[in-house]
């Protein structure tokens, strides 16, 4: 589903972020990413939509050679891939629906399909009743929750959140938490970059550790843990 081969990645100011990453995620795994701040998780994440491009080194998602992408197919892959990001990153000026129904394809689509589908993922993050609501008018975790839903509701086959509850509080974290955990159990492959140790210990899957845009530690089942 995701491989990385000998990735390094070098920002224009010198500063290395990755440093030489190698790694296979499989499809339908849930994959933790931690590691201290400035390790390289954001960028290891923003490598595989094609946000950063890396100075060497190949990337495949989902068959798709990222390296040898041409930029007029970055919308293809990009639809394959639902992204969460912490500050949500919603439409302002769209209500909830219109978030969501805004990420899909609307020319292939028939306006029937469209509602269904927009309906459909808003019942599964719980958010029917909100459906004309503003972005401004919701807490933190609804707003969460319409972007979790604007992520999924092309179907992708993978889903990449960095760090999805780094805004949240604890019990609200919890409840994003059990909405990825149904996404996971459909089949969706999960990346998470995070630093809700709570989570990690206790929501038990592979835990991937980078330092100095290194992966230093790679455990199924294993444990939040690193030196700071
Ligand atoms: N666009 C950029 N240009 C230059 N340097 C960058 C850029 N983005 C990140 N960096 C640097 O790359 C390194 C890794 O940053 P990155 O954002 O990937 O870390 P992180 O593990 O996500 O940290 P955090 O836990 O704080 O989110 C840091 O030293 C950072 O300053
Ligand atoms: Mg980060």
């Amino acid at each position: 589903m995701i491989v990385m081969k000998d990735v390094y990645k070098k920002y224009p100011n010198g500063v290395v972020a990755a440093n030489g990453i190698n790694v296979e995620i499989s499809r339908g795994e849930f994959v933790y990413v931690v590691g201290p701040s400035g390790a390289g998780k954001s960028t290891f994440i923003k490598m595989m939509y094609r946000e950063e491009t890396p100075t060497k080194g190949d990337i495949l998602i989902n068959g798709i050679n990222l390296g040898t992408l041409r930029n007029s197919r970055v919308p293809h892959l990009r639809r394959q891939i639902g992204v969460v990001f912490q500050d949500f990153k919603l439409l302002p000026k769209l209500n909830v629906y219109e978030n969501v129904a805004f990420a899909l394809e609307v020319i292939e689509e028939s306006p029937k399909q469209i509602r269904k589908k927009v309906n459909d993922v808003l019942a599964l993050v719980g958010l029917t009743q909100k459906a004309r609501m503003f972005p401004n008018e919701l807490s933190g975790g609804e707003q969460q929750r319409v972007s979790i839903a604007r992520s999924i509701v092309n179907v992708p086959k993978v889903v990449i959140a960095d760090e999805p509850t780094g805004n949240l509080d604890p019990d609200t974290s919890w409840e994003i938490m059990k909405i990825f955990e149904q996404i996971n159990a459909r089949g969706t492959t999960i990346v998470m970059a995070t630093h809700n140790k709570e989570i990690v210990n206790t929501i038990k899957h592979r835990v991937i550790v980078v330092e100095g845009g290194m992966i230093t530690r790679d455990e199924y089942e294993g444990e939040y843990d690193y030196e700071s």
